[in-house]
């Protein structure tokens, strides 16, 4: 390779890991606040030193249920769900990563709307949690066995430890946690912890890490 050639390689390569960074920042990048808080924190298991902020909306009613399912949810999203809810239900995102203008991955420039405004962050506004992965409710032992099509938490969760230790809360709870890491970029597009999820070979990873499918 000639040395324009190396430059030209290193150039390219610069380039894509910027893309590459800048375009999943995880959530702890814009601050600790949205979430923690040093003093007068409030108690929510699976999430230290919680600044309290609350989901604005119930999800009485509409956490996702089947005639398959075996397992109970909460009747409302709780522990690191209920968290994650305070923004994803559309009513505090705004305040603290919403200040930040979103970014085209492709050309690195602002996102704008049709009048030429910047477009802001936003988290997904949900109003149903019905039509999603079923969250806030135990994975044990026995949930496999009644299920007959789920690995026993015990096992190996390819991410280093079991299960349970890598993708349940402390209460041994699926939430929304189990798959996404807001303090790291993940893989993928999704802050997802550890497994990709896409069309393709092993696209299913992150779901066969519990489900026997
Ligand atoms: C969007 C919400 C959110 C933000 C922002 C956030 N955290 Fe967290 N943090 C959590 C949740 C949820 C947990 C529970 C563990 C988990 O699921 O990752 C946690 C757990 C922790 C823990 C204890 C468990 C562990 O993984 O070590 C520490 C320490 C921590 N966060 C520090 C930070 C710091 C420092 C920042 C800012 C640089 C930050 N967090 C930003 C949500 C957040
Ligand atoms: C303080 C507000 C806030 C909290 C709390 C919060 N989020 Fe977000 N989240 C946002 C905003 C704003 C966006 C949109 C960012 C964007 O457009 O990329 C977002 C986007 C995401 C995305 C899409 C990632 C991407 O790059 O587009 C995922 C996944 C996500 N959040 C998961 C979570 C989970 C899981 C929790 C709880 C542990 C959580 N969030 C808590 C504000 C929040
Ligand atoms: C069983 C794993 C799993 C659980 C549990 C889960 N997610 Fe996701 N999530 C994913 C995967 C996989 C994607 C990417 C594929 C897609 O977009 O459908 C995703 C995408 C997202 C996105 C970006 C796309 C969008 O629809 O806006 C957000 C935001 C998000 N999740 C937030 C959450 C929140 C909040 C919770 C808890 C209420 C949650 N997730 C629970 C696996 C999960
Ligand atoms: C951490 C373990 C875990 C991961 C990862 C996971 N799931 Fe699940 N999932 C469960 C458990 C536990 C249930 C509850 C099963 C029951 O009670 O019947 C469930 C329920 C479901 C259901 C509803 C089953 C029913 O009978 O209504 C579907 C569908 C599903 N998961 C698909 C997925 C997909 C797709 C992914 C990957 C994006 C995924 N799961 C990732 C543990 C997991």
């Amino acid at each position: 390779m000639t040395t324009e050639m190396k430059k030209m390689v290193l150039v390219v390569a610069a380039f894509v890991c910027v893309l590459v960074v800048g375009a999943y920042a995880a959530h702890s990048d814009y601050g600790c606040d949205s979430c923690h808080t040093p003093h007068n924190a409030e108690a929510l298991v699976g999430v230290p030193l919680w600044n309290g902020s609350e989901t604005m909306k119930s999800f009485a009613g509409k956490m996702y249920t089947s005639t398959s399912m075996d397992a109970v949810t909460a009747e409302e999203p709780d522990g690191a769900s209920k968290l994650c809810m305070s923004c994803h239900d559309g009513s505090n995102g705004h305040t603290y990563i919403g200040t930040h203008t979103k970014i085209d991955y492709d050309t690195g420039s602002p996102i704008v709307d049709d009048d030429g405004n910047p477009v802001n962050f936003a988290p997904t506004a949900w109003e149903d949690l019905s039509n999603s992965h079923p969250i806030s409710f135990v994975y044990d032992e026995q949930l496999a066995l009644d299920d007959g099509g789920l690995k026993n938490p015990t096992e190996d969760s390819g991410l280093g430890g079991s299960i349970a230790d890598d993708m349940l809360d402390p209460a041994g709870k699926v939430q929304c946690t189990t798959c996404h890491d807001v303090h790291t970029s993940g893989v993928g597009e999704n802050l997802l912890r550890g497994y990709d999820y896409f069309h393709g070979p092993n696209g299913g990873a992150l779901c066969r890490v519990c489900h026997e499918k």
